[in-house]
């Protein structure tokens, strides 16, 4: 009976693990934060093939996109550090956030969205 409760517990705690609906501090799920896309046609083409790739894949690491929670410590860093901290790459980040076209406008832009969407 205990082996069957432990069991039980673990799968349960494995199907948390890699469920879509894990969600991050401000319970925003992954399949949330991925219907989340900037209304301007070129910041969201720009997102959708960089960006968008970590801040909406939980095990990434990354702080999800519309995870205000998430954000709110991160943009108190202000957002010069955080441009910064993009293009030179951070943690989990590779250098330019793997958009190696994006001036620094386009960067505030996408920081501005992933923090506070719409
Ligand atoms: C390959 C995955 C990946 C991609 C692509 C990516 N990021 Fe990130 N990003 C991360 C991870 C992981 C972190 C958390 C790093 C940490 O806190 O250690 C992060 C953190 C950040 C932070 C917070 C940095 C800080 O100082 O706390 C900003 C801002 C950011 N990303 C912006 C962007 C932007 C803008 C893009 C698209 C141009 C982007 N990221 C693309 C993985 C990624």
């Amino acid at each position: 009976m205990t082996t069957l409760k432990i069991f039980l517990v673990l799968f349960v705690i494995a199907l948390c693990g890699c469920d879509e609906r894990a969600s991050g501090p401000a319970g925003i799920s992954m399949v949330q934060s991925r219907q989340l896309v900037p209304a301007n046609t070129d910041l969201a083409n720009v997102y959708n093939r960089s960006c968008r790739s970590c801040h909406t894949v939980m095990t990434t690491g990354a702080p999800l996109t519309g995870d205000a929670l998430a954000w709110a410590p991160i943009m108190d860093k202000g957002m010069t550090v955080l441009v910064d901290n993009v293009v030179n790459g951070y943690g989990g980040m590779p250098p330019l956030g793997l958009c190696m076209d994006c001036d620094v406008d386009q960067f505030e832009a996408l920081i501005h969205f992933m923090a506070a969407p719409g």
